[in-house]
């Protein structure tokens, strides 16, 4: 294709490279592009389509759902439940998971989904993403649950993110780096237009909703406040700050020219460790940081080394360039 390398040939090329990928996996993620091809035309279309708005229901975590979360939800499953790659899958906008229908062939793999991330900004027309994490169905597991699904991040074989943006871009890591497409438009492929994408170690620019600074514990507030207090204070330089309420828009620009994002554990609800959602966004946003040279991390542990107990748990989120990481972890030791 007029000299540029697309996914497929991308993934396939690995694949031949690291006999640990099977054609299958090549498939799989195939298919899963398809989805975010459908999902980013659907945003794009936003009220000429009549996507926009709520769908009038609320998802397991009590939210109220956009008619593109629940679009996205449908075309992920539409587009990989026949396909024979999938044991079974799991996302955001469903309590349980969805086992690969018995009319179906079922595969090895699982997968899990945030089918659009972000999705309060889709009525301002503001960023939003799709991120998967791909994991291996148990060997010998017929019927998969929801415990099969239950791996921590190290066991992914494959995590991604589509972002909507002012191009629509694919980012994905097998464990070998991390590697970004761009779609164009014109031809209907993804092409690799940044490949090997590393986060500097250092970086000026913080992330965080500090509407909930009240709430936070004090290891994030001595970080928060030595940022802002510049070349003044503690750290003698002036940072900047950032927060597009889309964790994908977040994680691409921390991959574009580095940064931190921290969605800490707080005092807000105690009933919820963190905002966000280990399976389907932490993991697979930490294992994709991870290989592009960044650290991920709850402030007290690695993200992916995490034990899960539910599909649906969530966790406090710091990750970023590794400098900064480092210290936001040296300040939980100390305190
Ligand atoms: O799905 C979670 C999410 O939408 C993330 O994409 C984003 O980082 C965060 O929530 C925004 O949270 P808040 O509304 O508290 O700013
Ligand atoms: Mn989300």
């Amino acid at each position: 294709m007029y000299n540029s390398v697309s996914l497929t040939q991308f993934i396939l090329e690995e694949q031949r490279r690291y006999s640990a990928v099977s054609g299958e996996f090549t498939a799989l993620l195939n298919d899963v592009a398809t989805a975010c091809k459908v999902i980013s035309a659907a945003v794009n279309k936003g009220a000429l389509a009549g996507v926009l708005g709520g769908a009038g229901s609320d998802n397991v975590q009590g939210e109220a759902q956009k008619k593109l979360d629940v679009i996205s939800n449908d075309v992920v499953i539409g587009c990989n439940e026949w396909t024979g790659h999938l044991a079974a899958l799991a996302s955001e906008e469903m309590e349980e998971i969805y086992p690969i229908p018995a009319k179906y062939p079922r595969g090895k793999y699982l997968l899990v989904f945030d089918p659009l991330d972000g999705s309060s900004n889709i009525d301002v027309n503001i960023s939003v993403g799709t991120i998967f994490s791909i994991l291996r169905c148990p060997e010998g597991v017929k019927e998969p649950t929801a415990k099969d699904f239950l791996q921590p991040g190290t066991q992914q074989v494959c995590a991604g993110y589509a972002l909507y943006g002012p191009s629509t871009m694919l980012v994905i890591t097998t464990g070998n780096g991390v590697d970004g497409f761009t779609l164009d438009q014109s031809v209907g492929e993804f092409v690799l237009t940044h490949p090997k994408m590393k986060i500097p170690a250092d970086t000026k620019e913080f992330a965080i909703n500090a509407s909930n600074s009240r709430f936070w514990e004090p290891p994030v507030t001595r970080y928060i406040n030595e940022c802002l207090a510049g070349k003044t204070g503690p750290r003698k330089q002036d940072f900047n700050m950032r927060w597009v309420a889309s964790m994908v828009a977040e994680v691409h620009r921390i991959l574009t020219r580095g940064g931190i994002f921290l969605y800490p554990r707080d005092t807000k609800d105690p009933s919820k460790p963190g905002r966000l959602r280990l399976m389907y966004e932490a993991n697979p946003m930490s294992f994709i940081v991870e290989q592009a040279g960044g650290v991920s991390s709850t402030g007290r542990e690695r993200i992916l080394d995490i034990q899960p107990d539910n599909l649906h748990q969530r966790v406090p989120v710091i990750l970023g360039s590794k400098n900064e990481v480092d210290r936001v972890i040296q300040y939980h030791k100390e305190s």
